[in-house]
């Protein structure tokens, strides 16, 4: 079983207090920093196409890959609801398809950290330079490894209420520093307050943290000049503040 299968029903609630709205925008305006506007997006590892939407919204004509089909299934019912045409599709990130000419490639909420070698991150970013054109930029985010070493791994816990549902997930972590990976073994509780139904769902997500230094080395041997590496949501460099951290590279060359 891959992993968001059982974790896909949940996944909206789970993070209904993220501001996709906002996050997209943020993208959108560093997109346009270096130079891009509006043009055709691939968004890599798109879960259930939050970000796709509200891209889409803002004029951009965009595509959607996501290795879970049952994230994949959730962003086509909600392209279909809100009457938009967004051509989602399983797949892997790390296997280049048939999407070519896109203008940009975004790959956003920790997709890159799912990544958990440098050969599958290596991959990743070819497939980023097949889809895009020349001078295309690719924009993704990461665990940072400073924030990660810095703040050490914790066991979480959070409740989402909404009448019927309460949902409880805890995320108990498990940290290899030699392979700098955490995985984050995360059990849910589903609970029908109504019905006196209770569901347990059980996940682990092994990601890897990384450093600018790999992630450059990875990008310019696919064919990409980085161009920028920030703390999320900032224009301040990585810091061991800040758990994500994202990049901005442009395609240069042929990997
Ligand atoms: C935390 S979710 C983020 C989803 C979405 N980008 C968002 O912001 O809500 C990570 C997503 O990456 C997808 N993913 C991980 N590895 C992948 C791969 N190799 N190819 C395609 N999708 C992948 C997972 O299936 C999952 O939907």
């Amino acid at each position: 079983m891959t992993v968001f299968a059982d974790y896909a029903p949940w996944y909206d609630l789970l993070y209904q207090d993220k501001d996709y709205g906002a996050e997209t925008a943020f993208v959108e305006t560093r997109l346009r920093d270096h130079g891009a506007s509006p043009g055709r997006l691939l968004d890599l590892g798109c879960g259930t196409g939050l970000h796709a939407l509200v891209f889409a919204r803002q004029g951009w004509s965009v595509a959607g890959i996501d290795l879970s089909h049952e994230m994949i299934a959730s962003a086509k019912a909600r392209a279909e609801q809100a009457g938009l045409s967004i051509p989602f599709r399983q797949g892997d990130a790390c296997e280049a398809g048939l999407e070519r000419d896109f203008d940009a490639v975004v790959s956003l909420f920790h997709v890159a950290s799912y990544q958990t070698s440098r050969d599958a991150l290596a991959a990743m970013f070819r497939t980023a330079h097949a889809a895009l054109k020349p001078d295309g930029l690719f924009f993704f985010d990461y665990w940072y490894g400073g924030a990660v070493l810095a703040q050490g791994v914790e066991t979480r816990v959070k409740v989402i209420e909404q009448t019927p549902l309460r949902l409880t997930r805890i995320a108990q972590s498990d940290h290899d520093e030699q392979a700098a990976t955490v995985t984050v073994n995360y059990t849910l509780f589903c609970e029908d307050t109504d019905r006196g139904t209770i569901r347990r769902v059980d996940e682990a997500h092994r990601m890897r943290y990384w450093f600018p230094f790999e992630i450059d080395a990875a990008l310019q041997a696919s064919g990409f000049q980085p161009a920028a590496h920030a703390a999320w949501l900032t224009q301040d460099a990585p810091s061991t503040k800040s758990w994500a951290a994202y990049a901005v590279a442009r395609k240069s060359g042929t990997p």
